[in-house]
């Protein structure tokens, strides 16, 4: 029997999201105790099994077109169209809160493929397969989530240079909360597109700050400055408002973070919903904003060393 395995976890942008799908650097961490496992298995017909779907090709076409796509893709990469298989996918990572679930979807369906075709894949390879579905997903996607989900460390991301591993030596512990609403990331990156087509002058210059946010961002984490790193996310986030993506929730949960003593604190993701991120630069801080957010309201989170 043929067997396959992959498996990618969940990220939550620290910096630069939105302004990276115009060319802009961002500063994505890895969460590494929410992940997405796949496994592929030899089967005389075709069914693909998820926490909320089971069904065969057809039906995921209709469903989850991304997947779908990415699929038919490996397939044809492995030479082997008519192939039948059982593709049992297994995640915690919670979606559409802007933790990066399609990504690592994505990755995590590559690699298992890979690893069922015995494939020595480099990094390159994964993502470029992978932004199959994410481009599907996102109508346009950056990257940034592909990367990330694979990478083990803090990336600095940059679309024309790709992703570079922060070497990091640092005390910041960040805080990821749910907001306990739902933001589509495609629908965020449509109403930013949007915006940006009626005022490029305007909202072009708000990716332009967001893109000196980001790389002042690298030179502070990386000399573990995390007040000014901190005050950079809280900036961030009011650029985020003003691209529009930001909500009450959201903007709720950010202030309580701060007034329990976040260092700094922004949505990340896509927003619209989704969740938020706070820094610290000691676990017991980090444990005490967790308790407040959970207090005013928000369904899960989770504290991460960076
Ligand atoms: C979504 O996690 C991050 C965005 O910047 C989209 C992207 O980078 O493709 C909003």
């Amino acid at each position: 029997m043929n067997f396959g395995f992959g498996q990618a976890h969940a990220k939550a942008h620290l910096l630069g999201e939105h302004s990276v799908v115009y060319g802009y650097p961002a500063i994505i961490a890895p969460l590494l105790s929410l992940s997405t496992k796949a496994e592929v298995i030899d089967s005389d017909k075709t069914l693909i099994e998820t926490d909320n779907f089971s069904g065969t090709m057809f039906q995921l076409n209709y469903r989850f077109s991304g997947i779908y796509s990415l699929l038919t893709e490996l397939l044809n990469f492995f030479e082997e169209p008519d192939l039948t298989f059982k593709l049992h996918i297994k995640s915690n990572i919670p979606s559409k809160k802007g933790l990066g679930s399609s990504a690592a979807y994505a990755v995590a369906i590559v690699k298992a493929f890979c690893d069922y075709f015995d494939y020595h894949y480099s990094d390159e390879e994964v993502f470029k397969i992978a932004q199959i579905s994410e481009n599907k997903n996102h109508g346009r996607s950056s990257g940034g989530d592909t990367y990330a989900v694979m990478a083990e460390g803090p990336i600095f991301f940059d679309t024309n240079k790709d992703a570079t591993i922060l070497k990091l030596d640092t005390k910041a512990y960040i805080v990821v909360a749910d907001s306990g609403t739902a933001g589509l990331t495609s629908q965020a990156v449509q109403l930013v597109a949007d915006n940006y087509e009626k005022d490029p002058e305007t909202f072009g210059n708000y990716f332009k700050q967001m893109g000196a946010i980001a790389e002042k961002g690298r030179e502070e984490i990386i000399a573990d400055d995390l007040k000014d790193f901190g005050r950079l996310m809280t900036e961030n986030q009011n650029l985020l408002a003003k691209l529009g993506v930001s909500t009450p929730y959201l903007e709720r949960l950010i202030k309580i973070a701060l007034n329990n003593g976040a260092l700094g604190a922004k949505l990340t993701g896509g927003g619209l919903g989704g969740s938020i991120v706070a820094l610290t630069d000691t676990e017991a801080k980090a444990a005490e904003i967790k308790i407040a957010l959970n207090k005013a309201g928000a369904p899960e989170s989770w504290i991460s060393k960076i």
